[in-house]
């Protein structure tokens, strides 16, 4: 019932956005590439008493739990090709051109006891999970998604948090680190379009996330540059399970369907990519999501704070 009234809240607040409207044009270049849209929206007009009232009682048979009282309207925006943009989880700014020559093979060689610690843990849990999932790519990745999004939130709060405590700058890592979660969200929302998870495994998923969130925060709370390599580690477990699943994929033991159409809006992709190209960007991030890590873990080897080398921000 919840969800009901909470879906028919957003339609209705996008069908009041309708009336409001102003054009903003945006062309290609810098992050955007050669994206370009149309955004339409979000000054209220003042109308006529009537209108209001008529407007109001209408919305109230057709939705009693929707208000325009607080003039919140979301802004109308179109793909390049004039279409509407259907996605609320991420806007066409958001979406990028994958850099997918990146080099996958790149291996940080563990040498202090910390970061021996961090690739042991990793391997460890890479054991169990071959263990549980088998040969099955999809829904290994699928799972594996839901915890390689929490890192980057935990790392972006606590850092936050710092810069509350302390009054300071954090040179823009907060940002990167929440992007990075968001890029994994994305990862999951994609992989969700091709696998549906059974009871069980939303099971597991809710216990792991228990789990694995409190740990993390513990961990990056005790050391941020041991909890850094191991998410390096496991962004080099990532991209290994990826081009296993690359490769069932050109072997024909995965079915090479089309891409969903988030992954296609997402990663800017033709319109008719397929499950390979989709896997090909998400490996690029995972090499991504494994270099800002393992740089990370680096600036504190050092002895320095994260602030004080650039942020990543907009890495992909
Ligand atoms: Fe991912
Ligand atoms: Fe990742």
């Amino acid at each position: 019932m919840k969800h009901i009234l909470v879906r028919s809240t957003v339609r209705a607040l996008f069908r009041s956005g309708q009336n409001y409207h102003r054009n903003v044009h945006r062309h290609g270049g810098g992050a955007f590439g050669s994206f370009y849209w149309r955004r339409m929206s979000t000054l209220p007009e003042k109308k006529e008493d009537h209108q209001s009232d008529s407007d109001e009682n209408n919305n109230k048979n057709s939705n009693p739990v929707v208000s325009s009282y607080w003039g919140i309207t979301r802004p109308k925006v179109h793909r390049e090709d004039g279409t509407e943009w259907p996605w609320n989880c991420f806007m066409p700014w958001e979406s990028y051109n994958s850099d997918v020559s990146i080099d996958v093979t790149k291996h940080h060689v563990p040498t202090t006891f910390g970061d021996k610690f961090a690739f042991r843990s990793v391997k460890f849990l890479r054991v169990l999970s071959d263990l549980y999932f088998k040969e099955r790519y999809g829904c290994h990745a699928m799972m594996l998604e839901t915890i390689a999004a929490v890192p980057g939130m935990v790392g972006g709060m606590l850092l936050h948090l710092k810069s509350l405590r302390k009054f300071q700058h954090t040179g823009g890592w907060i940002k990167a680190l929440l992007e990075e979660a968001e890029n994994e969200r994305m990862h999951l929302m994609t992989m969700v379009e091709l696998v549906k998870p059974s009871w069980h495994e939303r099971l597991l998923v809710i216990t792991a996330q228990g789990v694995f969130f409190n740990a993390f925060f513990v961990f990056y709370l005790f050391s941020p540059k041991i909890a850094h390599r191991f998410v390096g580690y496991l962004e080099e477990e990532a991209v290994i399970s990826y081009t296993q699943h690359l490769n069932a994929i050109e072997s024909g033991k995965v079915e090479n369907v089309a891409a969903p159409a988030i992954a296609i809006d997402y990663w800017r992709l033709p319109k008719d990519a397929t499950l390979k190209d989709v896997i090909t960007v998400i490996r690029a991030d995972e090499a991504h999501h494994r270099d800002v890590n393992h740089f990370a873990s680096d600036i504190h080897h050092q002895g320095k704070e994260l602030k004080e080398a650039p942020a990543p921000v907009g890495y992909h």
